[in-house]
């Protein structure tokens, strides 16, 4: 067969294309029946997932950190100075040197070089007082000045004073400057700061809080309900329809149970849908005396 196709070479060509003809069908239909897992992506793509990761927060006693006195800014006392100083060579001296030359061991490959504070030129935010802050309070952008804003400002205004010591003839601020400066950053007044705990602490205070007035109510059903004090409830009984939410509604405002009066108008306020029957309105106030004291003996 193969030597009469050689002979009619039509015949040869036919074939020919009748073969390319079916793959490229065949693999048409292939890419077809395949075309979700080539075109969808059917492996689940791996991202970090960044929002299920929870940072905790640190414990932060909350407090206003004390004021600083303007006039000992301007021209610190000694006492200022000594701890100023103490303040430096802890935080600063790494890099600016124990003598402000900047020539301190942890500035050595830092470019620009820390500040050598007895130069007069170069400075880029300055050295007078709210310069000096600014600089602490913001650090230097890109370089390696960090900021300070987490510094009580008293602690601040210390290392201020004292690295001032190394400058002959610092610049004075303006009354105006300093006034400024005191109202942007509350000097004088103080910096409220409020407290924190973690996370996870406060959902443990959270549901031990709710674990407990659970704890009160299901142990006060249980007083409720038992039969044996059917007659010592009756009054109960005939007033409230719901039980649970009777029991909670007085709870979650706890000064319902501390007088009468609160009492009172805790449950007519809402009768009806607070757990208490509408019925409530129509008792005696002695009856509604004895509601309290069985109310408040089961919480208890
Ligand atoms: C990690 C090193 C490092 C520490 C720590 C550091 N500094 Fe600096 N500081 C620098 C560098 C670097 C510069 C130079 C930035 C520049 O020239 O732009 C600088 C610049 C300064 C300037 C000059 C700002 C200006 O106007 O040019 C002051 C003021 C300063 N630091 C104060 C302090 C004080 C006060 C502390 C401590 C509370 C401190 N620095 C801690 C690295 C440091």
């Amino acid at each position: 067969m193969m030597n009469k196709l050689f002979e009619k070479p039509i015949g040869l060509m036919t074939f020919f294309y009748l073969i390319v003809f079916l793959s490229v069908v065949g693999l048409g239909l292939y890419f077809i029946a395949n075309n979700n897992a080539i075109v969808q992506n059917t492996f689940p793509p791996k991202l970090t997932d960044t929002l299920g990761v929870v940072k905790e927060l640190d414990i932060i006693d909350p407090k206003i950190s004390a004021a600083v006195d303007m006039n000992n800014f301007r021209n610190p006392d000694q006492a200022t100075l000594d701890k100023g100083k103490q303040l430096y060579s802890t935080v600063c001296a790494a890099c600016h040197g124990p003598e402000g030359k900047g020539d301190g061991p942890a500035g050595i490959a830092l470019n620009p070089k820390p500040r050598n504070f007895h130069d007069q030129e170069g400075w880029k935010n300055g050295r007078k007082l709210s310069e000096l802050f600014l600089t602490l309070q913001k650090g230097i952008p890109t370089t390696g000045m960090p900021g300070y804003d987490y510094m009580p400002v008293v602690d601040r205004a210390a290392i201020i004073g004292f690295i001032r010591t190394f400058m002959s003839a610092p610049p004075v601020d303006s009354d105006e400057e300093l006034a400024k400066l005191d109202q942007t950053y509350g000097l004088s007044a103080g910096i409220k700061q409020s407290g924190q705990i973690p996370i996870s602490s406060a959902l443990t205070l959270l549901i031990a809080d709710n674990s407990s007035q659970e704890l009160k109510i299901s142990s006060a059903l249980q007083k409720v309900s038992d039969p044996a004090n059917e007659s010592q409830f009756a009054l109960f009984a005939s007033v409230i329809g719901n039980y649970r939410s009777a029991l909670t509604s007085v709870l979650n405002t706890p000064e319902s149970l501390e007088n009468l009066q609160n009492f009172q108008s805790v449950i007519f306020a809402n009768a009806g849908s607070n757990g208490f029957n509408a019925s409530v309105l129509r008792l005696s106030s002695a009856e509604v005396s004895t509601l309290y004291t069985l109310i408040k003996t089961v919480l208890s």
